[in-house]
């Protein structure tokens, strides 16, 4: 069985606001370094690859807004939530192989802050380490580090690009694998002259170098990636060795597998089969088919459509509050998520970066109590339709995947 990754949260209600009410529920620990050590451990001892943490740096304020916390925050629905990267290091010291992808924005962090909290995190780590590129989605975390709305999506992919060129420069050609002799003879922690400067100008970034780490095992950590608008799509073909597709049906998932692959072949030169892709599923388990149904609607029941409706609207920038319930929403202009696009079209819903709004036009949605009519993002059903490849025991001697085309040539001598 190939179980590629479990996706907690640093908060508690992320993809399945209200579960947190479940008497059993444990997500709200997350506060506790115990809780991601237990759960460290418990992965790995269940033999998972690996462990993905989301993150976003606002809050959901779309729905029955705007800029209205109340629903996410009475909710729970990924609100509070923490820094990500800072549970890592817990967990890896308890575990020996399960690897951590972690989710960090390039829309708002100097990729020079960034390669280098990434390569300390690889250090300590042992090579475990995975980057989960996002461009965000959240004008609230733009207006608290930026100080105005976010950028507009295909530019936020822009930025990315040249983020992740930055970073390989760093990673890759700053530092020579021998260039820290700790020669103590000699008084030499590290030869000068196998550091250097990167000098990179850009359009959005000027950063001489050289990197402030020193090689760690990886360099370069697993790229993960998630998005598939075709700016999504263009920089997962070039840059990720493992990408989450989201999708309701198969045969969404499977046209956006196929394009990717066929981008990576034809515009990147890459072997499009060392790419993997991880589909979203989230088993309901019990004994007896019966068991896991009956488990499953009381987990509806404990669902918070306030909550699910506040991440819908982060996600997709939309207030669902204005529409009212057989409304068709079609061509709905929105700066956030683009894969909601192909990923909701069998549920008539589609989002472009800018047209007519909604044939009917907005009007208010009947008020409903919140519920269990509506359940969160959670399926019982299975990803047979994922792609599925076999990875790497050991994470730290080798990395979980190989492959990413480098565009920089590896630092060991140059
Ligand atoms: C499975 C999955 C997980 C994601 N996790 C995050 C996340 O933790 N933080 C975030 O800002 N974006 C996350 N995203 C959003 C994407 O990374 C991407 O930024 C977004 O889909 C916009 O790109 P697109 O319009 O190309 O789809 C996730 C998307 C998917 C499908």
């Amino acid at each position: 069985m190939k179980i590629a990754l479990a996706e907690p949260s640093t908060g508690s209600g992320h993809q399945s606001p209200g579960l947190w009410t479940h008497p059993e529920d444990e997500s709200y620990r997350f506060n506790d370094i115990d809780h991601w050590i237990e759960l460290a451990q418990l992965l790995e001892s269940a033999k998972f690859h690996g462990i993905f943490i989301a993150d976003v740096l606002g809050g959901y304020d779309v729905y029955k807004g705007p800029r209205n916390l109340e629903p996410a925050i009475v909710s729970g629905a990924q609100w509070p939530v923490n820094e990500p990267l800072a549970v890592v290091p817990a967990m890896a010291a308890a575990t020996k192989n399960i690897g951590f992808g972690v989710t960090v924005t390039t829309t708002y962090e100097q990729p020079y802050h960034l390669a280098r909290r990434l390569s300390t995190v690889d250090h300590l780590t042992k090579g475990r380490i995975g980057w989960n590129i996002v461009t965000g989605y959240l004008d609230s975390a733009a207006r608290n580090l930026i100080g105005k709305d976010q950028p507009q999506h295909d530019d936020r992919y822009a930025v990315a690009e040249e983020y992740i060129k930055v970073a390989y420069k760093l990673w890759e050609s700053s530092w020579r694998d021998d260039a820290v002799v700790l020669d103590r003879q000699r008084r030499v922690y590290t030869e000068p002259s196998r550091v250097r400067e990167i000098n990179h100008e850009g359009k959005y970034f000027n950063v001489p170098g050289p990197h402030l780490t020193q090689p760690s095992p990886q360099r370069t950590p697993v790229i993960l990636q998630a998005g598939t608008s075709k700016a999504g799509k263009t920089f997962a073909a070039q840059h990720a060795e493992a990408i989450f597709v989201a999708g309701h049906s198969p045969s969404v998932v499977a046209k956006n597998i196929a394009e990717i692959r066929e981008l990576a072949k034809t515009e990147y030169g890459r072997d499009p089969q060392k790419i993997k892709f991880l589909a979203l599923l989230c088993p309901i388990i019990g004994k007896t088919e019966e068991e896991a149904q009956e488990k499953f609607k009381y987990y509806r029941s404990l669902g918070s459509i306030d909550g699910a409706l506040a991440l819908f609207g982060g996600w997709t920038g939309i207030n669902l509050d204005v529409y009212g319930e057989d409304e068709e929403l079609r061509n709905v202009p929105s700066n956030a998520i683009r894969y909601v696009h192909s990923s909701l079209k069998c549920q008539a819903i589609s989002l472009t970066g800018a047209g007519p709004p909604s044939r009917a036009g907005p009007r208010r949605r009947p008020k409903s109590p919140d519920g269990p009519r509506r359940p969160s993002a959670s399926t019982s059903q299975s990803a047979d339709w994922a792609q599925r490849r076999s990875e790497p025991q050991s994470r730290s001697q080798t990395r979980w995947s190989a492959g990413c085309a480098r565009p920089m040539s590896t630092a060991s001598t140059w």
